[in-house]
């Protein structure tokens, strides 16, 4: 059964941390009047499972992600968390009961050192002083993150440290879900499989359910449980992450027939 709880009373009022399943229900997503980019998607990331989905360009996976975390305009069907309705939540409310978003293109302050974007993180607790400290060495120790780079400028890291860091940040506010957009775009096989050890170790060793959305998809299904195919705004496909391995070269060729999936009129 889905409760409704007021927003402020749940934002005020975390989960608990208890992992639990995140449930998208004939979600809907139009940007514009009358274009509809998702037609009613259905997907669950099992609690303390990596679901990954995968699609062909355009098929609206960023806008999944986005409309899970408040960032796209959601037109119908529901998102839910442990039964909890979080549909149109803010960000920062769905921050505070434990959803955090790591977007696509990177999002770190280069100017700012390690540590400074890493308190941004907890921005939500910042003026507890030393729970945010003991926060961040949990996860510089966590992630292994070199120590002399934690007062470095962010800028000057290499693009797979860049993508930890944004990741770390992420788990500043200890989320029981993350939703992370292509962690590995643009980073070298050597640093993109260093980001991908480090999210395959989530579940297990934080009890983090993680929703993935990656094109690189060999090395994204090597690491995952469940797998959502979508296209054109709709599901496609789905399975386990072994069984969609194996019908992966007829999968994937649909994609080119398609081309690339846009918008649909409606
Ligand atoms: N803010 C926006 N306003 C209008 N249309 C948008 C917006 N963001 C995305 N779209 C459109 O929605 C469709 C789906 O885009 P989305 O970024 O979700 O796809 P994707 O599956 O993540 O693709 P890719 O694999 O290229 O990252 C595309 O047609 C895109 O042009
Ligand atoms: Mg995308």
């Amino acid at each position: 059964m889905i409760t409704r709880p007021r927003r402020t009373e749940a934002a005020a009022k975390p989960s608990g941390r208890v992992p639990v399943d995140l449930v998208a229900t004939g979600l809907r997503v139009a940007y514009e009047r009358d274009v509809e980019i998702l037609r009613g998607v259905e997907i669950t990331a099992a609690a303390r499972r990596i679901s990954l989905v995968i699609g062909p360009n355009g098929a609206g996976k960023s806008t999944f992600l986005k409309a899970v975390a408040g960032l796209a305009p959601v037109t119908g069907g529901l998102v839910t968390l442990g039964g909890v309705d979080i549909t149109r939540w803010r960000p920062r409310d769905l921050l505070a009961h434990g959803v955090a978003l790591v977007p696509q293109n990177g999002t770190l302050f280069p100017a700012m050192t390690v540590r400074e974007n890493l308190q941004m993180g907890g921005w939500l607790r910042r003026r507890e002083k030393a729970w945010l400290g003991e926060s961040i060495e949990a996860v510089v120790n966590r992630f292994n993150l070199p120590r002399h780079l934690v007062d470095r400028r962010a800028g000057d890291l290499s693009g797979g440290q860049q993508k930890l860091v944004e990741i770390m940040r992420s788990m500043i506010m200890t989320p029981t879900t993350l939703l992370l957009d292509e962690p590995t775009a643009g980073l070298s096989p050597k640093m993109a499989s260093q980001v991908y050890e480090q999210i395959a170790a989530l579940p297990g060793d934080l009890g983090v359910t993680v929703l993935l959305v990656d094109q690189n998809v060999r090395s994204s299904l090597a690491i995952s449980d469940d797998v959502y195919v979508l296209a054109m705004g709709l599901n496609n496909d789905r399975g386990t992450a072994r069984d969609i391995t194996e019908r992966l070269g007829e999968i994937t060729a649909g994609w080119l027939r398609q081309g690339v999936s846009g918008a649909v009129k409606s």
